[in-house]
């Protein structure tokens, strides 16, 4: 036997060894992998889990969370979960958002080329996909530097908005129709 015969397995077996434990993907490159922005989560997820084969998956966050992201007050459980398609999360559990004086869970969220769509059953709305390039951090969100990032995407969606109207019907506090 050549020696290049006897040291090839060793090196397929180191192989898969180092990249078995280097490619484990941060929960935020999971959700690139799905075409969805990172933003979607805000920063201190400290656990997730994904079954590969029907997309379910489990968030932990450090703590619970809540920003405000484009005028809406979003509010993240410390544990979210799931099933997670390409361009498509559904069974969401965990996500809220504020509507008029009531905490609406968050169910699905679709993602439309550069439009994310945020259902709550009934109601949905359509914020602009560039406004979620970075993750949020709880307590200050998209803005914490004082900048105003979100207002770009603020302003996008106005002029999106009169263009498109929004879904069936009557408008609720700006976007959110019945
Ligand atoms: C993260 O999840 C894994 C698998 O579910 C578990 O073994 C581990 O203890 C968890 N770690 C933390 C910090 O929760
Ligand atoms: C999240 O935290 C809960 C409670 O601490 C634990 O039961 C669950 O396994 C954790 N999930 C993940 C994905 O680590
Ligand atoms: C994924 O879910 C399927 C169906 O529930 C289950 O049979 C399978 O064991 C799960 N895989 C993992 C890695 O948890």
């Amino acid at each position: 036997m050549s020696s290049t015969a006897a040291i090839l397995p060793f090196f397929l077996l180191l192989l898969l060894l180092t990249s078995a434990t280097t490619t484990t993907p941060t929960v935020y490159q999971v959700l690139e992998e799905y075409d969805f922005p990172k933003g979607l989560l805000p920063t201190g997820v400290t656990n997730y889990t994904l079954n590969k084969s029907t997309g379910e998956f489990e968030v932990n966050l450090s703590e619970t969370c809540s920003f405000t992201v484009q005028s809406y007050e979003l509010k993240y459980k410390s544990t979210i979960s799931g099933v997670i398609r390409k361009d498509k999360l559904t069974k969401l559990k965990g996500v809220s958002v504020k509507l008029l004086f009531f905490w609406v869970d968050i169910v699905e969220v679709y993602r439309d080329s550069d439009e994310l769509e945020f259902s709550v059953g009934i109601l949905s709305a359509d914020f602009q996909i560039d406004g979620f390039d970075e993750s949020p951090e709880c307590g200050c969100g998209f803005d914490c530097n004082g900048l105003g990032i979100e207002f770009e995407g603020e302003k996008k969606k106005k002029k999106k908005k009169k263009k498109k109207g929004v879904k069936c019907g009557d408008q609720v506090d700006g976007l959110f129709a019945y």
